[in-house]
């Protein structure tokens, strides 16, 4: 199975990478800001497809929960929108 983990270096990210050495039998890809943004909607869908990933674990965020307020378009465009990207990426390639 191809597990995509967004936002690697982050938080979150950087503790699943830690364990993901123990889950031999799935393959991982690491990616984060600039190398992929999950806001992209066509390099996403070009990386899901090329690389056949089955599923996709989300740690991309905006997670500045102060300045969300002031920056709100930018935080629904990747906690919302890019979100959805993900979504429709997948069932691309699952044919739904
Ligand atoms: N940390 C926790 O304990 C915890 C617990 C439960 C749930 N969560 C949830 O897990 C998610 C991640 O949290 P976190 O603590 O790991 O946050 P974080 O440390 O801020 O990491 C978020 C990562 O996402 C990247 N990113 C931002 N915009 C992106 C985009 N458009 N495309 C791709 N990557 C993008 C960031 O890159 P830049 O730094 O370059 O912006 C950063 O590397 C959040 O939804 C959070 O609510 C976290």
């Amino acid at each position: 199975m191809n597990i995509l983990v967004t936002g690697s270096n982050g938080q979150l990210g950087s503790e699943i990478k830690d364990v993901a050495a123990s889950y031999k039998s799935f393959c991982f890809f690491f990616m984060d800001l600039p190398a992929l943004d999950i806001c992209n909607s066509s390099e996403l869908d070009i990386f899901i497809a090329k690389n056949k990933i089955d599923t996709v674990i989300n740690c991309a965020a905006y997670t500045a929960v102060d300045a969300a307020e002031e920056n709100a378009v930018i935080a629904e465009q990747v906690n919302g929108a890019g979100v959805l990207n993900l979504v429709h990426a997948l069932a691309k390639v699952k044919g739904n």
